[in-house]
């Protein structure tokens, strides 16, 4: 919130409105006027949003969406220009514990991993179709996994005698398949890499910061929240891009960098919530043209 600094009257987006924590938080800070615009590509999560920032009335709305179409979420809203966005990315605690919506490698579940359940292949239709080559380059490139070629190759074996049926019997074959040396669960990177691929989040992530930028009114905040370091990275080089004005888009908007570091979770928020531990948020201030 120190970043996006929310006021009266303002008008933000909540591209992963998630179930309403951080646009509750920005509803607070921008009373009596300010007003959220919160998208989701997750029906169910936007439901729970829904409920919880009810009290609000019109200040918030909520759209069912990939916030890789946020130009056109907002322009459908008439909610352009913006006085800030936010971004917190990847998958919410809501779906992780889950165990049906199969991010879960702790409680067994379908394997589906989809974010939006309403279209598009489920992990266990990725895992049906890659042949051993690809799965191995998407669990070293997506999860950065040191034994991806063995999994894959495990995966591969286990499909064709059918025993990959669900989310606890692929977590076990990975404990099977590489040797145990961190206290990490070894199905960690996995799930995520599969997780990644089957919501393309590199590709949605490459599509909001094309257009989130410029949907943003001069002296608006654009800040951004990884928990993965492709994420990051991406992020990172297209705020520097934009900070030094993008030559191959001449009329870009211009912004400047507002942490020159990247920003993570103090220990006692980690105490708290430790699921904050590898957050990696980053904000920028768009210039006057
Ligand atoms: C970390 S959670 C956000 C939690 C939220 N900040 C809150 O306060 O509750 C990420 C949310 O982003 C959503 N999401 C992830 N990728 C998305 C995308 N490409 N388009 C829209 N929503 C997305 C997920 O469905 C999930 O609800």
């Amino acid at each position: 919130m120190n970043f996006l600094c929310p006021r009266d009257s303002g008008q933000y987006c909540d591209a992963t409105v998630g179930v309403g924590g951080h646009a509750r938080a920005i509803i607070e800070r921008s009373a009596p006027q300010g007003r959220v615009i919160g998208i989701d590509r997750d029906a169910e999560v936007l439901n729970l949003a829904r409920q919880n920032l009810a009290s609000y009335g019109d200040r918030v709305r909520l759209v069912h969406a990939p916030f890789s179409k946020i130009r056109s979420v907002l322009e459908q809203a008439l909610a352009l220009p913006l006085d800030g966005c936010i971004a917190d990315l990847g998958v919410s605690s809501v779906q992780l514990d889950q165990p049906e919506r199969g991010f879960s490698f702790r409680r067994s579940g379908p394997l589906d991993m989809r974010m939006d359940r309403s279209q598009g292949a489920t992990a266990a239709d990725l895992l049906q179709r890659v042949d051993e080559e690809e799965l191995a380059r998407v669990l070293h490139d997506l999860g950065e996994e040191r034994f991806a070629r063995k999994i894959a190759r495990a995966v591969i074996h286990a499909r064709e005698s059918g025993e990959l049926t669900s989310t606890g019997a692929l977590a076990g074959l990975v404990a099977r398949s590489v040797p145990r040396r961190e206290a990490k669960d070894p199905a960690t990177r996995v799930f995520q890499a599969l997780r990644i691929a089957v919501n393309d989040e590199l590709g949605e992530l490459d599509r909001f910061l094309q257009d989130a930028p410029g949907c943003l009114r001069p002296g608006g905040r654009l800040v951004v929240i990884a928990f993965h370091s492709l994420e990051d990275r991406m992020v990172k080089r297209r705020l520097k891009a934009l900070a030094a004005g993008d030559a191959a888009a001449p009329d870009a908007p211009r912004f400047q960098i507002l942490t020159k570091h990247v920003i993570t979770a103090s220990e006692s928020e980690v105490a708290r919530n430790p699921r904050a531990r590898s957050a990696k948020l980053r904000a920028a201030e768009r210039l006057p043209s």
